[in-house]
């Protein structure tokens, strides 16, 4: 054992942070304590899923029209209420809520941050013991602190992100986030229940080997991403390939791999889906926004993903998003005719 071993918890890590900036007021480090506890209790719960009466569905609908397994409401619970008692959120989106929720009480009216998330990512894996996840970011609001928060505090571009992370309840369980200063990476330590300082300032790789895209839909994708795929596949001058195919079906999970090992991950449009499947401001926000902050890249298609102006809480998209020369790669194809 190492005597001067020093760990630092996410607390420690975001109090220190604090100490560069002598007029913040902690309330985003306050805010992301909230939201580790929350995802200690959803840790729980996903851990012993298969033993308890959490699997499965809870035979409802959501506004996606998506099936709800027990599961994804169990996680909404849970980060709505730790983020309603909390002192820093004056109010939340949620993939599987119709509308936002403001909070609307002294103390949360005096916040000065609101918080999107997707509670739980991949939910068609709970069922099989693959790695699922939960998905957030915060803006600072635009609406005049001291009255509830509005609809239009939810509504801005990506680049107005002041924070944005992501739990993998995986082999292990870990929680990443990103703000402008960096991407920093805790793994839950079981002995102690704290998320632990684990993988500092991540960087993503300019280049990678790995693309990962749903191959089914393969003939539902337009010319130009048809001819990007069939790239992947094929070894040329500058790309190193063939690619390597990986793709869990959690977007957590794969782009947190893709974050750390370098690659590309893809959700195109397809004919069925002609707006894309993935949720602009609780999936492709804050994974861009993570990602570039790592040095990364991150589009629809057409346009830059963190600078769309949102018009829809629910609104879907088309999402490309990795690292940086493989973007561009894409980005060329793209842009062909
Ligand atoms: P969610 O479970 O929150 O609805 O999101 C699932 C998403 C994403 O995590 C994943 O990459 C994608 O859906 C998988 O979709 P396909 O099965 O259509 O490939
Ligand atoms: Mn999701
Ligand atoms: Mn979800």
């Amino acid at each position: 054992m190492n005597v001067n071993r020093k760990v630092l918890t996410l607390d420690e890590f975001t109090i220190q942070q604090l100490r560069n900036f002598p007029h913040a007021t902690g309330e985003l480090s306050n805010l992301l304590r909230d939201i580790g506890l929350a995802a200690k209790r959803v840790n729980v719960e996903v851990n012993k899923a298969g033993l308890v009466d959490i699997l499965g569905d809870a035979g409802t609908i959501n506004v996606q029209g998506e099936d709800v397994k027990k599961l994804d409401i169990f996680a909404n619970n849970q980060f709505v209420g730790v983020l309603r008692h909390g002192i820093s959120c004056a109010g939340i989106a949620s993939e599987e809520l119709d509308d936002v929720v403001v909070f609307d009480d002294e103390v949360s009216n005096n916040s000065k941050y609101v918080c999107l998330f997707d509670p739980l990512d991949g939910s068609g894996n709970i069922d099989v013991n693959i790695s699922i996840g939960t998905i957030f970011c915060v803006y600072r609001r635009i609406s005049e602190k001291g009255g509830p928060c509005t609809k239009e505090d939810f509504l801005q571009a990506g680049i107005n992100q002041v924070a944005a992370g992501y739990i993998i309840y995986g082999s292990s369980t870990m929680m990443v986030y990103a703000t402008r200063r960096g991407v920093n990476g805790f793994t839950l330590d079981p002995s102690i229940g704290e998320f632990t300082l684990s993988h500092t300032d991540i960087k993503c790789p300019e280049n990678g080997k790995i693309y990962s895209v749903n191959h089914g839909n393969f003939f539902q994708y337009n010319d130009n991403v048809k001819k990007y795929i069939d790239g992947c596949q094929k070894k040329n001058k500058t790309n190193g390939g063939p690619y390597t195919q990986r793709y869990i079906g959690s977007m957590v999970a794969d782009v947190h791999r893709n974050l750390l090992k370098g690659g590309i991950f893809m959700y195109p449009t397809t004919t069925d889906k002609p707006n894309g499947k993935l949720r602009l401001l609780y999936e492709c926000n804050p994974f861009a926004f993570i990602v570039e902050v790592a040095g990364g890249k991150a589009t629809n298609g057409k346009e830059r993903i963190l600078d769309i102006k949102p018009t829809e809480l629910h609104q879907r998209s088309a999402f490309f998003v990795g690292s940086k020369n493989m973007m561009e790669e894409l980005e060329n194809a793209c842009h062909e005719n």
